[in-house]
């Protein structure tokens, strides 16, 4: 097949804060790069981020980045890498300021400072008082953040293929990648981008779960290319539920409706999270919240007619700081939970909200992978970036707040370390026709037309398998099953119909591999969950309650040939600071 081709020195794959912030660095350092994205831009999913970016400007509270790094590597439970959090932690003052000169409107303090609100995990002086470390603007800080990165983008003449979809990487036979094949989205006509570096920043797989705080484009693809590339996926166990979603609905009322002082009830009108959180009641980190609602609920104390949610208490805080600083936040509530939470709490639940886990990297975004059991080496020519990489910051439970930090610091980062790489390859490896043809592979077998069942009820069937048996919490047994159910989906996948065969827009098509991207990186998470034996941050197995720092503080790889796992030690040493040493995690 003929197809045609265009050349890069860096395909971007993903335009959301972490792709567009390292497209960004790559444009201004005069190189030729493309972002691919499937949507436009500004729809990615950094447009849903609401609470805000931390910093430890110490506008509001005093503050500074070590104790931000103690409280990323507690919250964590210890499994984050503590060069990188360091890393992350130390930049984070000065990419904030850079957002502001780039055209974010954070809000202000009345000085004209920069506005800091308390998000989760935050603690003043190595886990004393609560500390106010989240810039925010007002409750759609993803929304700036993203307008701005992308305008910069255009100023920097970055090329963009919007609505575009990137079928698979291209790799030669040493796995060294080439660049990827791609799918115009209206016209159906594929196209091969050859490129000297791939960057992936395709964000999370929060679709994997039917209730999930994410966009419906969040299908773990970028993890799905990697690991079919061979690519080891790392802590994909770890999944984040955000303690409140709206109920029933999934929708995210951001942390920063707790830090402005909301506060969380059950159906007796207690203040529960003060038995579960002592100290940061409210505002202890997003797992110990969760596992608190889903154990009230279960012991009878849910509210509503069926006691299955609970309810997050705003009213108190007044009519004029709701419609200042939480905007968006009272507009979804009135739109999706049909109340204005000036005036009544809003029916919350634990919802799927993202991945810690994802695509092993160093600080730089250089991918990198164990060779024969050893030492790791990078992946030549491949970066990772954002909720799809694992880089690793966040460990088992990452803090609200560090997330749009995650991607703006590794997305700089792995821009400035593409164009080091590339001042020294000048030149493009020669794809093979070989490379070409697996990845038309993929995209020829949903040319026919299946017998079985329809792609839409098998994602709506393994959405609810994951509900059911990957949740917030775990077991032995659930897991297994969940396998099992798992691996059903996937064998009944081979023989599905599309919804429809028309050429014209490919939704169907494209739906069907995201929904084979979303297979590979649900059995990635469900077969690391039954494997690690302990509780930690947001793994928590009913049958082992512990964590097991003896046996268990090391990070998972799993490989979907013959799905198997391997494990890599946590790098506990930090750059230029003692290692913070796990100890018990109280809030
Ligand atoms: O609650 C929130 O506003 C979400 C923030 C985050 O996930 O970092």
């Amino acid at each position: 097949m003929n197809i045609a081709r265009r050349r890069f020195d860096c395909l971007v794959v993903g335009a959301g804060g972490g792709g567009l912030r390292a497209a960004l660095q790559l444009a201004q350092g005069e190189a030729h790069v493309a972002v691919v994205s499937k949507v436009f831009p500004t729809r990615s999913h950094t447009v849903a981020a609401q609470g805000g970016m931390n910093a430890a400007l110490g506008n509001v509270l005093p503050d500074n980045w070590h104790w931000h790094m103690y409280d990323t590597v507690k919250g964590s439970d210890y499994l984050g890498d503590q060069d990188a959090i360091e890393y992350m932690c130390r930049a984070a003052s000065r990419l904030v300021i850079e957002l502001e000169h780039y055209g974010v409107p954070f809000t202000r303090l009345d000085d004209g400072h920069i506005y800091q609100r308390a998000f989760g995990g935050q603690s003043q002086n190595f886990g004393g008082e609560q500390a106010a470390r989240t810039c925010a603007a007002a409750d759609r800080t993803g929304h700036a953040i993203l307008h701005a990165l992308y305008q910069q983008n255009l100023r920097a003449k970055t090329h963009f293929f919007d609505e575009f979809f990137v079928v698979d990487l291209i790799t030669d036979a040493d796995t060294s990648v080439l660049g990827a094949l791609v799918l115009e989205i209206e016209t159906g006509e594929p196209l091969l981008i050859e490129a000297k570096t791939t960057l992936l920043a395709t964000g999370g797989a929060g679709r994997m779960f039917r209730t999930s705080t994410n966009a419906m484009i969040n299908t773990g693809d970028g993890m799905a290319m990697a690991v079919r590339a061979g690519i080891p996926l790392q802590d994909m166990e770890f999944l984040q539920f955000h303690p409140t979603g709206i109920a029933g609905v999934g929708s995210l009322i951001s942390e920063g409706v707790r830090g402005e002082g909301g506060h969380l009830i059950n159906s007796e009108g207690e203040r529960f999270m003060e038995r579960y959180a002592p100290q940061a009641k409210d505002l202890a980190s997003r797992d110990v919240v969760s596992r608190a609602i889903a154990i009230e609920i279960r012991e009878g104390r849910g509210c509503g007619p069926n006691k299955d949610y609970a309810l997050l208490k705003v009213d108190h805080l007044g009519a004029e700081l709701i419609k200042q600083r939480l905007p968006g936040i009272r507009d979804m509530a009135m739109r999706f939970a049909h109340v204005d939470p000036i005036e009544k709490p809003i029916p919350v639940y634990p919802t799927l909200h993202y991945t810690m886990g994802g695509i092993p990297t160093d600080r730089f975004g250089q991918v990198v992978v164990p060779v024969h059991r050893g030492p790791e080496e990078p992946v030549q020519g491949l970066y990772a970036v954002g909720e799809c990489a694992c880089v690793s910051v966040h460990g088992a439970n990452r803090l609200g707040g560090n997330s749009l930090l995650d991607i703006v610091v590794f997305g700089r980062a792995a821009g400035n370390q593409i164009l080091q790489y590339l001042s020294e390859n000048r030149y493009h490896r020669g794809v093979s026709q070989g490379g070409v043809d697996r990845a038309l592979e993929r995209l020829a077998r949903w040319e026919r037309r299946g017998e079985g069942e329809s792609v839409e009820a098998l994602r709506e069937e393994l959405g609810k398998t994951m509900e059911d048996y990957c949740g917030v919490f775990r077991t032995q047994d659930v897991l297994d099953e969940g396998i099992e159910r798992v691996l059903e989906i996937e064998a009944r996948l081979q023989d599905a119909v599309l919804k429809d065969h028309s050429k014209i827009f490919n939704t169907a098509r494209i739906e069907a591999l995201e929904l084979e991207n979303l297979v590979d990186i649900t059995l990635a998470t469900v077969v690391s969950a039954a494997a690690r034996k302990e509780s930690r941050g947001a793994h928590s197995r009913l049958d082992y309650p512990e964590r097991d720092d003896v046996n268990w503080l090391k990070h998972t790889l799993y490989s979907k040939a013959g799905r198997q796992l391997d494990y890599k030690p946590v790098r506990l040493k930090p750059l230029t600071v003692d290692t913070f040493q796990p100890k018990e995690r109280v809030y």
